[in-house]
């Protein structure tokens, strides 16, 4: 397979630059000075200090001149859900590369449209918090985010494709974007979509055969581990603080951006099965759609998409939910909601504080 038949997601030098009228919007945020330049001295600083000391040049650290084959899958992939699934194991081998190949450079192009969103929520804690310390923090993630675009738009032109946004990941971005409390911007980006990103990027790093993308893999997650810390250790005490009827604005939120989350971020969702990118994904690989959710219904039925391969984490279970848990969103109203849903509720925070605590890949 050749490069240009990997194409479908399309190389970024074939994009048309097209103004969508819904990716131009005002947000209602209100803008904060402060005038108090005393540092905080507590863990927002730390984090503070952390980025600055942990600052990165992707030119000088990361070996660009690795030779990336497009065609070659990227990842070790006998434990995805897909390849566990009868069906999939009756495909001929060349068709599971293909799909393999095709299917990561759509998840590795969600990292990079989930970078720009998150380099814009940044940005917009940086001039919404009122605090001097957290808004200092904020500014190092605002650069963080940055050379996060910067690293997976390089990769992505290496294996010269990019696919479009998945519609419930820029639904999830528009929501925190859209929103008006900075402290909803946070749990938008710092909880949930971080989260899923830190429990995504946990996954990649173990089953990369690139030694590029393995070492670019771990320093985005170095920076987003501070990312997810920053969201508990200034967001906890401020919640803490508000009247009753605010945390339960801010738990309705939480539960509406995990609800979008939950309908279309899991692999063989409905909404996952129907988003144009993965779509592309299957005509790509000469894959029948009808097929495929067939397939899926199947494994479904044996049990297998429940299944967690070994040393992989659930993104919603053991970082989102117990996210939220611990900084006091998951009012009784709000759990019924969730119920209601089928969305679990996990509060286990033992491997969210694993990955926070400057270990960024979850233990063996
Ligand atoms: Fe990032
Ligand atoms: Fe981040």
């Amino acid at each position: 397979m050749s490069v240009s038949n990997i194409g479908g997601g399309k190389p970024r030098s074939d994009w048309k630059v097209t103004m969508n009228p819904d990716d131009l919007y005002k947000n209602p945020m209100n803008i904060a000075w402060t005038f108090d330049y005393i540092m905080s001295g507590d863990k927002v600083e730390d984090l503070y200090k952390r980025a600055k000391q942990n600052q990165w040049d992707s030119d000088e650290l990361l070996p660009w001149d690795t030779v990336v084959d497009p065609s070659k899958p990227l990842i070790n992939a006998r434990s995805d859900v897909y390849h566990r699934m009868p069906f999939f194991q009756k495909l001929s081998k060349s068709q599971q590369e293909t799909f393999t190949a095709h299917s990561t450079a759509q998840l590795l192009s969600q990292f990079l449209h989930g970078e720009q969103g998150a380099l814009m929520t940044a940005a917009c804690v940086t001039h919404s918090v009122p605090d001097a310390t957290a808004k200092m923090y904020a500014a190092t993630q605002t650069m963080d985010e940055a050379r996060h675009v910067e690293v997976y738009a390089k990769y992505c032109d290496k294996i010269a494709i990019v696919y479009p946004m998945s519609l419930w990941l820029k639904a999830l971005i528009d929501a925190t974007l859209k929103s008006d409390r900075y402290e909803k911007v946070m749990i938008g980006m710092n909880m949930i979509v971080e989260g899923l990103a830190l429990g995504a990027f946990n996954n990649m790093y173990r089953t990369t055969q690139c030694e590029l993308l393995k070492k670019l893999t771990f320093n985005v997650m170095r920076d987003e581990s501070r990312h997810v810390s920053f969201g508990h250790a200034y967001l906890g005490p401020v919640i803490a603080k508000l009247h009753p009827d605010e945390v339960e604005d801010l738990a309705e939120f939480a539960f509406a951006a995990v609800s979008i989350l939950a309908g279309g971020g899991t692999a063989g969702t409905l909404a996952s099965r129907v988003d144009p990118g993965f779509m592309e994904v299957l005509a790509n690989s000469n894959i029948d759609p009808d097929d495929l959710f067939k397939g899926l219904e199947e494994a479904e039925a044996l049990g297998i998409t429940q299944e967690l391969p070994p040393g992989q984490i659930h993104s919603l279970n053991d970082l989102m939910m117990p996210a939220l848990a611990r900084v006091g969103l998951l009012t009784p109203s709000v759990r019924k909601k969730y119920e209601e849903a089928g969305i679990p509720i996990a509060e286990d925070a033992r491997i969210l504080n694993a990955m926070e605590g400057g270990h960024p890949v979850a233990a063996e």
